[in-house]
């Protein structure tokens, strides 16, 4: 299956993010992960539309916006009209998660679905054939910066047999705790769209994304 690296911002320097997202772009990264956190739906805040739209301005990149909100289905239509390319809502947050897929769909978006690390693949069942893709998080939501979640990758194989038994080609992405030294693992388990954020914008961010394309393409 063909492979995606997805930086995430949340830990890009927000007083030069233009640059930070250059570099990334430059070194050759296809999406750019958009962390959006409403402390509700997880403890802290980060950012929301203006930002977006100024980030839809500078870059080509596949906008790929994570919504930790609680009710996302609220927001749909405003992250679209900021630019967003690709649109991932949590199971856990939506009042009805059919209909905010449906929403997805709509507005022309790509549409990603995640749950939990402690939420079961089971919960998806009924969606599985309506999403591009799904979002298994192998951190708690909230920060970046955390440890990786060992469990996660039974999960992963588990996802991707899941897919495999319905004929299904989905993409699966993970978010959280992914480095040089785990992204095989996590590769090799089924994922196909690798989000990273501290271990892509802290140091050289240009080296980074480099090293990152190197494993996922071997
Ligand atoms: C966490 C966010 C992640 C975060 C990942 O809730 O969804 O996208 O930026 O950061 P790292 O790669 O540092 O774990
Ligand atoms: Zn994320």
């Amino acid at each position: 299956m063909k492979t995606y690296l997805s930086p995430s911002i949340l830990s890009a320097d927000f007083a030069h993010l233009g640059e930070d997202i250059r570099l990334a772009e430059e070194a050759g990264t296809q999406y750019l992960h958009y962390d959006v956190m409403d402390g509700m739906f997880v403890p802290s805040i980060s950012f929301g539309m203006p930002v977006l739209a100024s980030v839809r301005k500078i870059t080509k990149l596949v906008l790929d916006v994570h919504l930790m909100i609680v009710e996302p289905e609220r927001y749909i239509e405003e992250f679209a009209k900021c630019g967003a390319d690709i649109i991932t809502v949590h199971y856990e947050a939506c009042k009805d998660l059919e209909k905010a897929i449906e929403m997805i769909r709509n507005v022309g978006c790509k549409v990603g679905v995640s749950i939990k690390p402690k939420t079961p693949i089971s919960v998806l069942d009924n969606v599985l054939d309506k999403v591009d893709m799904i979002l298994l998080m192998t951190v708690e939501p909230g920060f970046g910066g955390q440890a990786y979640i060992p469990e996660s990758t039974q999960k992963i194989q588990d996802m991707r047999k899941a897919l495999k038994e319905r004929g299904l080609e989905k993409d699966i992405q993970v978010d959280g705790g992914i480095k040089k030294n785990n992204l095989k693992m996590v590769l090799d388990a089924g994922a196909n769209v690798i989000v990273a954020g501290s271990a892509i914008f802290a140091g050289d961010i240009g080296k980074n994304v480099e090293e990152f394309l190197a494993i996922m393409n071997e």
